[in-house]
């Protein structure tokens, strides 16, 4: 048994559903890793219980899997937006939301998280970024002002398989951008933060 199979042991297991859900993503998509999986997916649904926020919002919805993790245990009059941009994922993401109850509390937005936050006129409790890396600071600062006092913003894949500690080459846009996005919330005196070293790197942010 390795340490990470001892990890996923003493943790709850993966619902049925996102189970079902995580196979239909690796058999279907080219690129499946995107998924959050049983792991992070299982703290995901583990932060929404202790912050229980009404109001979500998510950048990079994928198969749907993180959205349905985080909206497990929206009340029944919370909802969750997701944004992703990759029309042809539509139908799958829907037939995924439709698969299970709380699915009907997502409402999912196709299009550039960018010009798709300006129309949300929400105050958000928790956001959760994990659409494309090269925006991440764009992100951030458009959400922000979204964002209650005290709220909470996610941020995957801060650590960037570890490129972020290597000198990037200048062509290489997602590291320059993940390396720019960490330094300025290490300095942000507008947050708390942290980091996580969960998976390919976790932050979290609150907002004072
Ligand atoms: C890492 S995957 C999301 C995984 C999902 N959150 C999960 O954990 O299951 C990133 C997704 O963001 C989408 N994306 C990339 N750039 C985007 C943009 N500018 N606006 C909206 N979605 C974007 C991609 O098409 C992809 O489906």
């Amino acid at each position: 048994m390795t340490l990470d199979d001892y990890i996923l042991a003493c943790t709850d297991k993966e619902p049925e559903y996102l189970a079902r859900i995580n196979r239909a993503t690796h058999l279907r998509m080219i690129n499946p890793r995107m998924l959050s999986g049983h792991l992070q997916g299982r703290v995901l649904a583990m932060f929404c219980n202790m912050i229980q926020p009404k109001c979500i919002l998510e950048l990079g919805t994928f198969t749907g899997y993180s959205a349905l993790c985080m909206a497990e245990s929206l009340p029944d009059n919370g909802v969750l937006h997701t944004i992703e941009c990759d029309d042809e994922l539509e139908d799958f993401i829907l037939a995924n939301f439709k698969s299970v109850e709380h699915g009907s509390k997502i409402k999912l937005h196709i299009g550039e998280a960018l010009k798709v936050i300006e129309t949300l006129d929400c105050t958000f409790d928790l956001v959760f970024i994990d659409a494309d890396k090269r925006e991440y600071t764009a992100y951030y600062e458009a959400i922000l002002p979204k964002l209650k006092t005290g709220g909470f913003i996610l941020a995957d894949n801060t650590l960037w398989d570890g490129k972020v500690l290597k000198t990037a080459d200048e062509n290489d846009r997602q590291t320059i951008e993940i390396q720019h996005f960490n330094s300025l919330i290490a300095t942000d005196d507008r947050i708390e933060k942290v980091m996580l070293p969960l998976r390919d790197g976790l932050t979290i942010i609150r907002k004072k």
